[in-house]
């Protein structure tokens, strides 16, 4: 969702900013702006408005010298995306401009109370703040404005505040939002992802809630003072700095989501040298949390959502420890029955998807024990649960999310597995395996492509299932109507003719998963019925149990492991069918990669 990133520095500040809005494209917005102090003539300089960062780059006039800027990508919340409603933000008199990630739930009542002479000139909440600011700092210093207006804040924000009085000033302050404070030899960068700290920064510091920083400028040196919300000074423990440029790079490939897919088998092999090799293993405290545990409750979204269920079947499959998995949006506000003893499984890509956050903030006031398993350590997710697993998938920058569905299914395999008290099978060995069959379907990804162009592309589509397959139905729907904008439903295979299969028609593509032995011969009676009335099937199965007529057929792994292969062709379908399409694959209209709003 939104992005920020700001600058006070040596550099151009302008083209780092633009840069540092260019890595948080991927989020997803819907407009954008910058707002930087034109050092030569000593006056500021805005362009904002609704569209793509390519045309602020575009249209951006490059004479200036600058040293102080700050940058915005726009995913409407509080009225529709055009010029006025692009972030920055301004006070009545001019003096402060802003940029704001987040929902303000009060600015209705702040306005009321404060504001109610001032003529706003956009539909935002955020205009409220910078006004507030502005109001306050008639009879405060402004950092005791800021302060004063953010103890009258409810809600969300990650903030960035220039003071025209003052062009060597920056402040920012978060809550709830993601905000990181990068340093690098030449500047401090703030931004709301790290992917805008890569190549500037060498250390940084993710702020916690309620935090206010100060960066400021003496004798061209340049250092941030971080304090609370009464100002009390805090401690700033960097971190390294772990992100190169090309972590973050296409590769060579087309697109990111096609880079995403064909690292894979190195995601895996990254996980076991993380968790299996030379000794290494999951923490003991996390163990002993699973084993103490009456029941384990899962709460994720989206694809996450659906390795959270595949982790529910091999949880209560191999380790006979039962799980529930909740819809994050749903738990937050319709929390279940808990059993004695639980413990509570956060799974999210990003570790910021605000329902989780909410869902994470009612199990801790409840004093219950809980681990997030995240792909970024310094995420607030990561930071705020009790345990912490990382899933080691690299930066992930398509919005539509492939390797971390697989390495989160690898860590719930590899928990359910430690905890077992008989091994089915020798995880070394099927794991390793796992990673030569995902080499092997995507070496044949252009016949994949053949078979998409000759069969798929037709207004709805079916995935159906059974078992762990049913699930591998729900991820591979996800995907192909996430990018394509195809009607895409998953569906346990034997479900479909309780009602849906009145849905299926001349050509209707239904894509059947199979790599259950015990399910083969059901869903190939599920596959007849489909085809009978006219559907037009792919079979996706595992070479044991496969049949010749079967389209894509992939190797031979064990069942428990099949999810991380079937998945595999499923995404390479959704990215080939939204490639003929020509969708905007790696940035599909109306989706953001972090959803940092409920
Ligand atoms: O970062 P998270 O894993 O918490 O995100 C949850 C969902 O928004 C996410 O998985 C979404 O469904 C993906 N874009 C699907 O590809």
């Amino acid at each position: 969702m939104c992005g920020i990133v700001g600058y006070l520095g040596s550099e151009k500040a302008s083209d780092i900013i633009l840069s540092g809005l260019t890595k948080l494209e991927y989020r997803g917005y819907d407009s954008c702006g910058i707002f930087f102090h034109d050092t030569d003539n000593d006056r500021f300089i805005t362009y904002k408005d609704k569209g793509r960062v390519h045309h602020l780059v575009d249209d951006f006039d490059y004479q200036y010298n600058n040293h102080l800027a700050i940058g915005h990508t726009r995913w409407a919340t509080h009225g529709k995306p055009n010029q006025a409603n692009s972030h920055p933000h301004f006070s009545l008199s001019q003096r402060f401009g802003i940029v704001h990630n987040g929902v303000i739930d009060n600015y209705l009542e702040l306005t009321t109370k404060y504001l109610a002479d001032v003529p706003f000139s956009s539909e935002t909440d955020t205009e409220v703040i910078v006004n507030l600011i502005d109001y306050f700092s008639k009879t405060l210093a402004v950092e005791e404005a800021i302060r004063k207006t953010l103890s009258l804040l409810e809600g969300s924000y990650a903030l960035l505040i220039i003071d025209i009085v003052n062009p060597d000033i920056l402040y920012a302050a978060k809550n709830k939002s993601p905000l990181l404070v990068g340093v690098g030899s030449k500047g401090i960068i703030i931004a709301s992802d790290v992917m805008a700290l890569v190549g500037y920064a060498d250390h940084y510091l993710p702020l916690e809630d309620k935090s206010v920083v100060t960066v400021s400028k003496t004798e061209n040196q340049y250092h941030f003072e971080l304090k609370d919300i009464i100002g009390k000074p805090l401690p700033t423990t960097m971190l390294e700095m772990n992100i190169v440029m090309e972590d973050i790079g296409k590769a060579g490939y087309s697109h990111y989501m096609l880079k995403e897919i064909c690292e894979q088998p190195s995601v895996i092999r990254k996980i076991m040298a993380m968790y299996l090799e030379n000794g290494s293993s999951l923490p003991d405290k996390i163990i002993q949390h699973f084993q103490e545990a009456n029941r384990i409750y899962i709460v994720a979204a989206g694809t996450s959502m659906h390795a959270g269920f595949v982790g529910k079947y091999l949880l209560e499959n191999i380790a006979q420890i039962p799980v529930e998995v909740f819809i994050a949006s749903e738990f937050a506000y319709n929390p279940p029955l808990v059993e004695k003893n639980p413990y509570f499984v956060f799974i999210s890509q990003s570790g910021e998807t605000a329902d989780l956050r909410s869902s994470l903030v009612w199990v801790k006031s409840h004093h219950y024990q809980s681990l997030t398993i995240t792909n970024v350590p310094t995420s607030t997710l990561a930071r705020e649960a009790d345990d912490f697993l990382e899933i080691y998938a690299g930066p992930e920058i398509a919005v539509a999310s492939t390797k971390a569905y697989v390495a989160q299914v690898a860590i719930l395999l590899l928990i359910a597995y430690q905890l077992a008290s008989r091994k089915p099978f020798d995880i070394h060995v099927e794991l390793s395996r796992v990673a030569v069959a995902m080499d092997a379907i995507i070496d044949r990804r252009d016949y994949i492509q053949h078979l998409v162009r000759d069969k798929l592309v037709k207004h709805n589509c079916f995935y159906i299932g059974r078992g762990l397959d049913y699930f591998t139905c729900l991820e591979a729907a996800l995907k192909l109507k996430e990018i394509s904008y195809i009607q895409t439903e998953g569906f346990a295979a034997g479900e479909l003719k309780h009602g849906t299969i009145t849905l299926i028609e001349e050509g209707t593509p239904v894509i059947a998963v199979i790599s259950q032995k015990t399910m083969n011969h059901a869903t190939r009676g599920n596959i007849r019925e489909v085809q009978t009335r006219g559907a037009e099937v792919i079979v996706i199965s595992m070479s044991d149990i496969h049949d010749v007529t079967d389209q894509i057929v992939l190797m031979d792994v064990h069942e428990y492991l099949a999810p991380l292969i079937t998945v595999i062709p499923t995404q390479l379908i959704a990215f080939y069918t939204a490639l003929i399409l020509e969708r905007d694959i790696d940035k599909p209209r109306n989706l953001a990669k972090s959803v940092t709003v409920e």
